[in-house]
């Protein structure tokens, strides 16, 4: 058994009475795709923000590739390879859509006096590449992101994470506000990301898009771990159990 890449313990988030996380402990490991899932207010956005450095945890330790780690900031969280889409898109609305996906961290050229023009066309063939396999049919990458309708924005975002990310991409609802087609675009490429070698936490309300892609599924209700499954040994009726609490064998029985 290989080690987890990220590993969380005992993390505890409270906000005023409301327990968002409760003692949570989670595993990732290298090169597999988690789904996180859970009720409405179960804490799966909290516990994102807290992998991704957005939120600092009351309690509870972090570790990276076996070492304790603080993220003090998505840019800390960055720094060792850990990319986000959240929930609550962070794409800057007045930049269009190849600064939003090189946005802090533009290609240098070779050469002073070539350097802008050579970073132009570089940034302006990655950007390109990227939003064309998430075909999300933009007409330009020069358009204004605030003018995208809410599923390009979406699609902009899972593009800069999954180009970005270097050893975990983590996605918040990543596939909310899009079509059929464009879920299955941000679908295929998360399983590129993971041929990648690169490992995932895929959080979802939409059980079939999870039991497609996943290697395991984590559920939690109401801030506290309610089970890990095996996405292939495990049935949509145990994840719904586990989601709401009711136990479907038991009650028949
Ligand atoms: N910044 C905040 N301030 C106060 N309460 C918060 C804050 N963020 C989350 N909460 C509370 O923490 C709990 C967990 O919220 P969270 O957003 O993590 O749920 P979720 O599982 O992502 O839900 P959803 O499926 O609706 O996105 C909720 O009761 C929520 O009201
Ligand atoms: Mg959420």
């Amino acid at each position: 058994m290989t080690a987890p890449l990220l590993s969380l313990r005992g993390i505890l988030k409270h906000y005023g009475p409301v327990h968002a996380l409760d003692g949570v402990d989670f595993d990732l490991f290298p090169g597999e795709i988690v789904g996180l899932v859970g009720d409405n207010g179960a804490g799966k956005s909290t516990l994102v923000k807290v992998m991704s450095g957005a939120t600092e945890p009351d309690a509870g330790t972090i570790l990276f590739e076996g070492k304790p780690v603080v993220l003090r900031s998505p840019q800390e969280a960055r720094g060792i390879g850990i990319e986000t889409v959240y929930q609550d898109l962070a794409v800057v609305p007045w930049l269009d859509v190849e600064a939003n996906l090189f946005l802090g961290r533009e290609i240098t050229g070779a050469s002073w006096w070539n350097r802008w023009f050579l970073n132009k066309n570089a940034m302006r063939r990655e950007a390109a590449r990227h939003i064309a396999s998430l075909q999300v049919g933009l007409k330009s990458v020069r358009q204004p992101v605030g003018l995208l309708s809410g599923g390009q924005r979406q699609s902009v975002a899972v593009a800069r994470a999954i180009s970005w990310g270097r050893k975990v991409v983590i996605m918040d609802e990543p596939t909310a506000a899009l079509g059929v087609r464009e879920s299955r675009g941000v679908l295929d490429l998360i399983k590129r990301v993971k041929e990648r070698g690169l490992a995932v936490v895929l959080v979802s309300h939409n059980l079939p898009h999870v039991f497609e892609i996943t290697d395991r599924i984590f559920v939690l209700r109401q801030g506290r771990a309610a089970g890990t499954l095996v996405t292939h040994e495990a049935h949509v009726s145990e994840v719904v159990g586990l989601i709401t609490g009711v136990r479907v064998s038991a009650a028949v029985a």
